[in-house]
């Protein structure tokens, strides 16, 4: 069987209330559109088609791979409409599968379901709803076979107490959706070209329509405005969480945790509360996430412990470093094994050799450093002059003392000693003590001012 995958993604999406076209409204960090884009890929079309409308260029742009044609409808007649304007580059003996970008939690196999077997028949997922109101109603003979779909707002009274509402998403042979197709009108309430009016002809022309269900209500659920994208979010994170529980993963509270890519992880990882994984992210065994932290697109090592509040990016952290509370680690950062960086500490594109300890309130940025180090409270590296940033150097068991500056570029030797409140504007001698310090000075009999009456 050939697969022809069209997504319709025309709408303007205006209870949004958004700039942003409604399917590239992120959820888990990715646009809808693209959750609905990698489901179809896995199930191997030959085509993907993406019809769009409104933001079309914004829609066009994030959508890059080959295998996926982007098909405009200048103006939204109807989900009927929309899919003949796809009509023309689909060949007679493909099937057609119809899903919407702004529904992106479609489990693969409910979708591979809706193929198999795949004819002269018709698959419909249909759901039953307690409260069907805005969907189409499944019409069913006494039989149960279906005979057509009416709109809700087309629908008779009798018509509307039917509780098995259309999801949207069907799969037809090319040929007679083609022809189908053509046939629609739009003399109906909402006068717009209605796919739904297919499923009459196709029981005229003697089809099979074969109805499915989903597993989870969620799965067909769309997005139409911010508070129905929060609860599809709130949803594929708690699967995430259970999941990650299920592979062995501590999560203190699986409602208060966010994973936004891919998370790879070791034995008896940990995470506390409020914790956001970004992107590619890899944990090694028995490492601790404290609460509040941000992790993108980082390596953390075995027995890593993060104390809270922590925000590291694009960073590798080898075993049994100790990170927090309150540390940023940005882009190009490389720490070693038994590295400790303490609160308020921010460090930059700086490789850091094994045992270093960064305890408090610095910044080290653009900064080789060796091993063993110990970087005093209140050390900052000056990399910067305000056109160019320079590197900093520090040899092996350096001592830089408490409130020094490093303006760069600039080389510390292995086992140099840095006097506390040193600026530092040459090279510092391996193994000897470095000073820049104003001597102190004493005002004997010197008296506070007194306040004004
Ligand atoms: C449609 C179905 C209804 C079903 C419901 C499920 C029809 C006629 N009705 O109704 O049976 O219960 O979905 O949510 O199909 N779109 C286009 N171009 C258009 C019109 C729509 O791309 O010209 C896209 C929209 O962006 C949207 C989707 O198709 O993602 C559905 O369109 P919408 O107008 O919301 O259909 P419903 O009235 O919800
Ligand atoms: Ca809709």
């Amino acid at each position: 069987m050939k697969l022809s995958i069209i997504i319709l993604a025309a709408g303007q999406g205006t209870r949004m209330r958004s700039s942003l076209p409604k399917v590239l409204h992120p959820l888990a960090g990715r646009p809808l559109l693209h959750h609905v884009l990698e489901t179809a890929e896995q199930l191997n079309p030959e085509t993907i088609y993406v019809v769009y409308g409104h933001g079309g260029e914004h829609v066009c742009d994030s959508v890059q791979e080959k295998n996926i044609q982007m098909v405009a409808q200048m103006q939204q007649l109807g989900t009927g409409h929309a899919v003949d304007q796809v009509m023309p580059s689909i060949p007679d003996d493909h099937q057609v599968l119809v899903l919407y970008g702004d529904v992106p939690l479609t489990r693969m196999e409910t979708l591979q379901a809706m193929t198999t077997e795949a004819g002269q028949n018709l698959s419909l997922l249909t759901v039953m709803l307690d409260d069907p109101s805005g969907y189409g109603r499944i019409v069913r003979n006494q039989q149960q076979q279906v005979q057509a779909i009416v709109e809700q707002k087309d629908a008779d009274t009798q018509t509307l107490k039917i509780k098995e509402a259309n999801t949207g998403m069907l799969r037809a042979p090319a040929q007679q959706l083609r022809q189908w197709l053509q046939q629609l009108e739009n003399n109906n309430a909402q006068q717009e070209y209605y796919l739904t009016d297919i499923i009459a002809m196709a029981v005229a022309d003697g089809c099979d329509i074969n109805t499915l269900q989903p597993q989870q209500i969620e799965e067909v659920q769309g997005v139409n405005n911010r508070q129905q994208l929060a609860e599809l979010e709130r949803f594929y994170q708690y699967q995430q969480a259970e999941q990650l529980m299920l592979a062995g993963v501590t999560l203190l509270d699986p409602a208060r945790f966010d994973l936004r890519g891919q998370v790879k992880t070791g034995l008896d990882v940990s995470i506390d509360i409020n914790v956001v994984l970004e992107g590619q992210v890899t944990l090694g065994d028995r490492v601790q996430i404290g609460a509040n932290s941000v992790i993108k697109n980082a390596v953390i090592g075995d027995d890593v412990i993060i104390l809270p509040n922590c925000v590291i990016e694009d960073a590798v952290i080898e075993n049994q470093c100790q990170i927090g509370p309150f540390s940023r680690i940005r882009p190009d950062t490389h720490l070693a094994a038994q590295v400790k960086v303490g609160n308020f500490v921010e460090i930059k594109k700086s490789q850091v050799a094994s045992g270093s300890k960064i305890s408090h309130l610095s910044y080290i940025g653009d900064t080789e450093m060796g091993k063993d180090v110990n970087i005093g409270a209140g050390t900052i590296t000056c990399n910067y002059d305000g056109a160019n940033k320079y590197k900093t150097i520090i040899g092996d068991r350096a001592f830089i003392g408490s409130d020094t500056q490093l303006v760069a570029p600039v080389t510390v030797g292995a086992g140099a000693t840095i006097g506390a409140g040193s600026t530092i504007t040459h090279d510092a001698p391996a193994e000897t003590l470095s000073l820049s310090r104003s001597p102190q000075k004493f005002r004997e009999g010197w008296q506070r001012p007194v306040k004004k009456k």
